[in-house]
């Protein structure tokens, strides 16, 4: 099983990832968690070029991450896709299409499919959207005391973030889970818990 979170910067994803780990592995799942941008082996040097590059060109970012995802995708997800793991994702496909396609402009059906092709077709099965307003998104960021390049960009650009997520979500509803993550973390974490349950039965 395949299961992707998304959601701005700040959302909870990682904080309900890791609960979601921990309560697979209790059950005995093998358990793979990993992100995007960086888990590839090229990754580290991926994210370090998109996160911390100034001026780079919207269209090179999007297609240094469609280069990370793609050997993330051969190298880490069907891998353990085959052998029977669960693979958590830390940012998948919508990522791009909310932060390049919409954020920067570049296009929504451009950015998918640059990511379709970045990964031959592997969709999730189940994505877990972590939906939040923005006052209290920026609160959680603010509180962790640090930004990188996207993180400091205008809230206006995290708005239009948050509907591009909402909308991808809304056109494949079978396939997402969306959250109010605005909401304690143990509460998240349960009715994640639950989907989940209900995909794999
Ligand atoms: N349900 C919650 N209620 C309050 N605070 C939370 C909740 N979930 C996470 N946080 C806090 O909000 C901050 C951001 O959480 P986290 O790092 O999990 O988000 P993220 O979506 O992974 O962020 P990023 O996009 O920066 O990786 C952390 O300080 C975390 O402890
Ligand atoms: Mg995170």
């Amino acid at each position: 099983m395949f299961i992707a979170f998304e959601g701005g910067d700040g959302v909870g994803k990682s904080t309900q990832l890791a609960l979601l780990a921990e309560q697979l592995r209790a059950r005995g799942d093998d358990v793979v968690v990993t992100r995007e941008p960086g888990d590839s082996r090229i990754g580290p040097q991926v994210r370090a070029l998109v996160l911390d590059g100034d001026d780079l060109d919207p269209r090179a970012e999007a297609l240094l991450f469609a280069a990370d995802r793609a050997d993330h995708v051969a190298s880490v997800v069907r891998p353990a896709l085959r052998r029977g793991a669960v693979v958590l994702v830390d940012r998948y496909v919508d990522s791009s299409v909310a932060y390049q396609g919409v954020g920067r402009g570049l296009g929504v059906d451009e950015v998918a499919t640059i990511s379709e092709f970045a990964t031959a077709g592997l969709q999730p099965d189940l994505t877990v959207l972590l939906d939040i307003d923005e006052p209290t998104r920026r609160a959680r960021v603010e509180r962790q005391g640090h930004a990188d390049r996207i993180e400091r960009e205008p809230g206006e650009l995290h708005e239009q973030v948050r509907r591009a997520f909402l909308a991808r979500a809304a056109a494949a509803p079978e396939r997402y889970l969306v959250v109010d993550a605005g909401r304690a973390e143990d509460v998240v974490a349960a009715e994640i818990a639950a989907a989940v349950d209900k995909v794999r039965s």
